[in-house]
């Protein structure tokens, strides 16, 4: 096959296909928390530190510095290449790859696609017209006064009716479409019996929503009954045009009809987001019968700087207010806030603004939980903080969250919050942080970022886009820097082998450098422990006070040098080793020369210059 593959087919893919799967069916995983690990298929390990990461869809490897996507891991293990990983992986989830020259068929889809718009266009307006002309018009009415909302409201929200009977929209699409049928399938308007292929229109007798997109096209209905029949609410299926997890009824409504559109609120009901423009809150929106999602959110702020979520005071509703608490955790970052409304029990938005006015409600609102705030709220619930192990168990639920933060002021915040709840200092909370996620890329808490005055729990800078927290140079704690201590270091992380052949520790006594002390431990673990990885040597050293700090050390460095050719690899550390070797020979070169200036060196001294000149003369 030949022809580029379009990106948004790879977007798809990599969509579709659950990295996990993907890793497992070729190395067995053994899940670790909230993660996988498994031996590093790329390179020689006795204990793993390989990981794979079901949230981010990324594998990486602590020891090899191996990483990647789903694709990535398909091509490096299957010797692929990109085109035959694409192949390999569309096959599992039964896909066929599109080419450049596959135009014409994309011409056709478009088309297609094109075509469902119209229709559903076309069915909104049929639907209104039947709101105010049909023969049974008048029940429809009666139950929207019944509700409270007006006739401006319901054209704004150009809500219709679905006339009773089985076929109202497929005669009316049928006198002008030839394709009407198919048409109608498509866009889940009609609904076909399968036992007896029988067809009829999806809507009947039901008060209609339309859902519109960003450009105010309709994309799908809600409709809901004019009694207490069930379902109350029937929504259009999952289309071409309709995708519940990434629309949101009212937001089209919202942004027509809000000045300056400065946040959201997120509500469960179309009758919710109605009723509040029908009071003048027009800046409401509803998940659409789901929960909110990241797409929601991502969306939601490219508009917006602040979401308020709404939840129902009962057990339900406070299990839907933490899973956004969830969903919230990976997408917010300096600037965006996002606030946590619970309304009294039995109790929902439409109601409450019908009962005490949109004033009260708007408080509520104002009043409203910030995030970090709802965060440790519903983190520290169930648990005695008083207790040690309460604390514990605290910072480990918390800390993991607070990992998957975008780095960010707000992360540091909570982190201090973390610490001054629980006891334990930033480094030492940093730390379980990092081993917690044992071989997950540890991620660095912004040094140099200086918090500002807090105000409610966050800040107001304006919102900037973090680089996806695998890339590895980009996070470093401010002051380590590549130089030949840590590039050494370095390499013997990806390569403890190496550390067999090279120089013992005590060759680098009297060198003075930063770290210097953890390359020499290093040597020593690496020499003298058999069987050594970086897997075992982190179990080691977390448990020593002495040596857990390097660990910190180790994460800062293993961040800073991009991953080594096998080949280069000895080599380097061996020149990187010789280096620092003969530093310390021009130290202590320098040091004898000055000494003798001052006085008469002694024979051991003299003895002493005598064989530094004759190594700085064999290394040269
Ligand atoms: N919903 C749905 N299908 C159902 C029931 C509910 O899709 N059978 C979705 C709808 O989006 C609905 C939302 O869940 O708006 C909230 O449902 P619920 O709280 O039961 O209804 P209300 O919004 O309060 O509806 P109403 O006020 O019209 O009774
Ligand atoms: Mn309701």
């Amino acid at each position: 096959m030949s022809g580029r593959i379009p990106q948004h087919f790879i977007d798809d893919l990599l969509a579709r296909v659950n990295i996990v799967d993907v890793v497992d069916s070729r190395i067995k995983l053994k899940r670790a928390g909230k993660n996988y690990s498994a031996l590093c298929p790329f390179h020689k390990e006795k204990s793993p530190s390989f990981s794979v990461s079901a949230d981010k869809q990324f594998y990486y490897c602590f020891g090899c510095g191996a990483g990647g996507n789903a694709l990535g891991f398909v091509m490096e293990f299957e010797r692929l290449s990109f085109p035959e990983a694409v192949e390999e992986l569309a096959k599992t989830v039964g896909l066929e790859v599109p080419h450049e020259h596959d135009r014409e068929r994309d011409v056709a889809k478009e088309k297609q696609v094109k075509k469902q718009f119209d229709l559903l266009e076309e069915a909104n307006q049929f639907y209104q017209k039947q709101l105010r002309s049909h023969s049974e018009r008048e029940k429809a009415v009666a139950y929207l006064k019944k509700r409270g909302v007006s006739g401006q409201i319901a054209a704004r929200f150009q809500l219709g009716y679905a006339p009773p009977g089985w076929d109202n929209l497929q005669q009316h699409i049928a006198k002008e479409q030839a394709d009407a049928d198919a048409l109608l399938l498509a866009s889940g308007m009609m609904v076909e019996n399968e036992e007896r292929g029988r067809r009829y229109d999806r809507f009947r007798d039901r008060i209609m929503f339309p859902i519109r997109d960003m450009r105010g096209r309709t994309i799908g209905f809600g409709a809901r009954v004019l009694t207490n029949e069930k379902p109350k609410y029937l929504n259009s299926p999952e289309t071409d045009t309709f995708h519940k997890g990434r629309e949101l009824y009212g937001l089209y409504e919202a942004r027509q009809n809000t000045g300056t559109l400065e946040k959201l609120l997120i509500v469960e009901g179309y009758m919710d987001v109605v009723s509040l423009a029908q009071h003048g809150l027009t800046w409401s929106v509803a998940t659409l019968g789901t929960a909110t999602t990241d797409a929601h959110l991502e969306r939601i702020f490219k508009l917006v700087n602040e979401v308020v979520f709404c939840f129902d005071g009962d057990a339900a509703g406070r299990q839907a207010a933490k899973r956004a608490l969830h969903t919230c955790v990976p997408v917010l970052r300096d600037g965006l806030m996002a606030r946590f409304l619970f309304l009294p029990d039995g109790e929902d938005p439409d109601t409450l603004v019908r009962s005490e006015g949109v004033e009260a409600f708007s408080q509520r609102v104002n009043e409203s939980l910030p995030f970090s705030e709802y965060f440790f709220k519903a983190l520290s619930e169930d648990i005695d903080l008083t207790s040690m192990d309460g604390r514990a168990r605290f910072s480990t639920e918390a800390l993991p969250l607070i990992r998957t933060m975008q780095v960010s002021v707000l992360q540091q915040m909570m982190m201090d919050r973390v610490a001054e709840m629980t006891g334990l200092s930033i480094d030492q909370l940093d730390t379980i942080a990092n081993l917690h996620a044992k071989v997950e890329p540890p991620v660095q808490f912004e040094a140099e970022s200086v918090a500002p005055a807090p105000q409610r729990g966050y800040f107001e800078s304006k919102p900037r886009r973090q680089e996806q927290r695998f890339e590895p140079v980009e996070q470093v704690r401010s002051g380590t820097r590549i130089n030949l201590v840590n590039s050494a270091i370095s390499i013997l992380m990806h390569r403890p082998d190496l550390a067999a052949q090279a120089v013992k520790p005590e060759e680098l006594d009297g060198v003075l450098l930063e770290n210097i002390g953890l390359l020499k431990a290093l040597l020593h673990y690496f020499q003298n422990t058999p069987d050594a990885s970086l897997g075992t040597l982190a179990l080691d050293w977390q448990h020593d006070p002495e040596l857990m700090p390097n660990l910190l050390v180790l994460n800062e460095i293993s961040q800073l040098d991009p991953v080594l050719s096998n080949v280069d690899a000895q080599v380097l550390l061996n020149d990187a080793l010789q280096r620092l070797v003969a530093r310390k020979t021009e130290k202590q070169l320098r040091d004898l020369t000055q000494l003798s200036r001052e006085r008469p060196l002694t024979s051991e001294e003299k003895v002493l210059l005598a064989t530094l000149l004759a190594q700085r003369n064999n290394s040269q």
